[in-house]
């Protein structure tokens, strides 16, 4: 999804703007730019495709400046190419603008713009902005009061940048439903989106909040509200770790992802687990259990690969805490008019923290009074920030668009609020034991169910030219069955779905025949015996088989095709286990069929749009 980076200091802008770019290329995006102003004069240079493509460009054009805004874009309003990339600027080409977010009303603010004379380059609902900005500023002559004149107009949400040649010593920018950090370092200040943007460059940073905008002048920085009153902020210190955010060594953000799980999976129970006790502390949601424990409905509400873990988390409780629980995408529970009286909990869950939908529902919970908890892995995040408590995942970045390491996190995550839970009610202490032993042998596992990675890849060869997938699984692994079709789609593009295993003879069992490969995640559980009759109902119709099964299970051999062992483990810890064959399928199928995996076509890593 877009990216807004923007410098102000005494270094030269345009290295430290595409550097911080390429940061944020993981997010997805089409086409990229930056601006910058020198000796008053505004300069900008755009283009579809990459941001080396954009580099490159550079080399032969240069753009100097000390302050300067940069932009990737991921198209909403408009095809990818130069004129619709940002940063827009106004007829004078004085004021130049980067945003993040959709003006919902632009349609009728450009036809008034247009009446009153200016001249639209692009077909984005962005450049109607800074023509209403350049409208306000030809009267005011103040570019901060213009600014504020024009956002008050505006609907929608937005995340922006503005710099005018007649200010070269300032740089504006605002936040409506869009996340802006702001770093803060040794003469010079950083804005933007995401802080891997500026990680490296200071380690202070201060957040915008919604309806907020920041004047930043040379030497200072005033924070205000989009009407003109004073805010005041906290400064955070954030340690971001560079290593992490480089592909150490493997070819790709997923691959480099997926194999560092079981050191994230570790670390999101470090210091969480009480082994003597057989329980969990989750210093973060300490001072909600009791509302979570008397709660007469927990609600959980996510998107993409959060919401099948939240799926996951709902057979976890209801197991054994004995809460209902009820999952629904986060899109859908916005606009529903969802029930929450005072004895429901609302726990949302989302790796970015920024999802449009998911926060949408935090505010929406909110509004009705509701209690918001929050499963995160980005530390300052939005959703982090406005809920009542929550967790952290503590998995580290997570760049690759395709979701991996932050799955496995939230699953832990939410076993880790199983096991407190159920043991404050009725879960006995050897049985909490049993479960903290099983965690704590996790990542041992993973790491096993990865050094077998070659002989997933063999397997990526001979199916890369199919067409369709069917992941099919029972009880726990009917969310992994969901999630390892949405990963092979994501990047390798071939069409998959997941279907829970007994719902195959509803509809999927017409497509099947000696074309289709169907994906059985079938391990020795309370259903196993089922999936195996699912499973002859596919060989009966000569389709090809695949199994996730559990070591020591030779019987399924003599059934399928291929098998791949995951070592065992307890019910509610399978899908840690089972999701990991599945995430290295669709990678190396994915790279096999040539696909960008860490950029793949019309995804974005965090979608900060409706
Ligand atoms: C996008 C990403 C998915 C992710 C979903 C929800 O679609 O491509 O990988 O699962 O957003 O993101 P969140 O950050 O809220 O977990």
């Amino acid at each position: 999804m877009c990216g807004i980076v923007g410098y102000i200091g005494n270094k030269e802008a345009s290295p430290i703007l595409l550097e911080g770019l390429k940061r944020l290329e993981y997010r997805g995006y089409d086409s990229a730019g930056i601006s910058t102003i020198s000796t008053n004069k505004l300069l900008i240079h755009k283009r579809s495709g990459k941001i080396s493509d954009l580099e490159r460009d550079l080399v032969y054009r240069e753009i100097p400046g000390t302050l300067g805004i940069g932009h990737t874009r991921w198209a909403t309003h408009g095809e990818p190419n130069a004129e619709n990339a940002h940063p827009h600027d106004d007829c004078t080409g004085k004021i130049a603008l980067i945003h993040n977010g959709i003006i919902e009303n632009f349609d009728i603010l450009k036809k008034e713009l247009q009446s009153k004379g200016h001249q639209f380059k692009s077909v984005t609902d962005t450049e109607t902005l800074v023509h209403l900005i350049e409208e306000f500023y030809n009267k005011n002559g103040v570019l901060e009061q213009a600014v504020r004149e024009a956002l008050l107009l505006v609907k929608g949400t937005y995340g922006i940048a503005v710099v005018c040649g007649d200010e070269p010593d300032m740089l504006i920018t605002a936040r409506n439903g869009s996340p802006i950090v702001l770093g803060i370092g040794a003469n010079e200040y950083l804005i933007a989106s995401d802080v891997a943007a500026i990680a490296g460059h200071t380690c202070n940073v201060t957040y915008l909040d919604d309806n907020e905008m920041a004047i930043i002048r040379r030497n200072n920085l005033v924070i205000k509200t989009i009407d003109d009153r004073p805010v005041e902020k906290k400064v955070e210190q954030i340690s971001f770790d560079l290593d992490k955010i480089e592909k150490g060594g493997y070819s790709h953000f997923m691959l480099k992802e997926i194999m560092e799980q079981p050191q994230t999976i570790y670390d999101s129970m470090r210091g969480r687990l009480l082994e003597e006790e057989g329980t969990a502390k989750l210093g973060g949601i300490q001072h909600e259990l009791e509302s979570l424990l008397y709660a007469r409905r927990v609600l959980f509400s996510a998107c993409g690969t959060s919401w099948h873990a939240a799926l996951i988390g709902e057979y976890m409780i209801e197991e054994s805490v004995r809460i209902p629980v009820e999952v629904e995408y986060a899109s859908e529970f916005r606009y529903r008019d969802p029930i929450i009286d005072r004895d429901t909990v609302v726990v949302v869950i989302s790796q970015s923290g920024e999802t449009a939908d998911t926060l949408a529902a935090v505010r929406e919970a909110k509004r009705k009074r509701g209690k918001v908890l929050g499963i995160c892995n980005v530390v300052g995040s939005t959703i982090a920030r406005e809920t009542d408590a929550g967790i952290y995942l503590h998995a580290g970045p997570e760049i690759g668009v395709a979701s991996t390491k932050a799955f496995t996190s939230q699953v832990t995550v939410l076993a880790l609020m199983t096991l407190l839970l159920a043991r404050m009610s009725s879960m006995s202490a050897s049985r909490g034991r049993e479960i903290v032993q099983e965690l704590k042998s996790l990542p041992s596992k993973v790491k096993k169910i990865l050094d077998g990675h070659e002989y997933i890849e063999q397997i990526a060869e001979q199916y890369a030219n199919k067409h369709n997938f069917l992941y099919l699984g029972r009880g726990y692994n009917f969310p992994v069955a969901l999630e390892g079709a949405l990963k092979l789609k994501e990047i390798s593009y071939i069409h998959a779905e997941g279907y829970p295993a007994a719902e195959m003879k509803h509809g999927p069992i017409a497509l099947i025949d000696e074309n289709m490969p169907v994906v059985f995640i079938a391990t020795k559980d309370s259903t196993y015996e089922k999936i195996i009759s699912n499973i002859e109902e596919v060989r009966a119709r000569k389709g090809k088989l695949f199994a996730i099964a559990t070591e020591g299970d030779d019987f399924i051999s003599t059934k399928v095709d291929h098998t791949i062992y995951i070592p065992p483990t307890i019910g509610l810890l399978t899908p840690i286990l089972t999701i990991i064959p599945l995430q290295l399928l669709a990678y190396y199928m994915a790279v096999k069929r040539g696909c960008d995996v860490d950029q793949p076509r019309n995804l974005a890593k965090s979608v900060t749009v409706e």
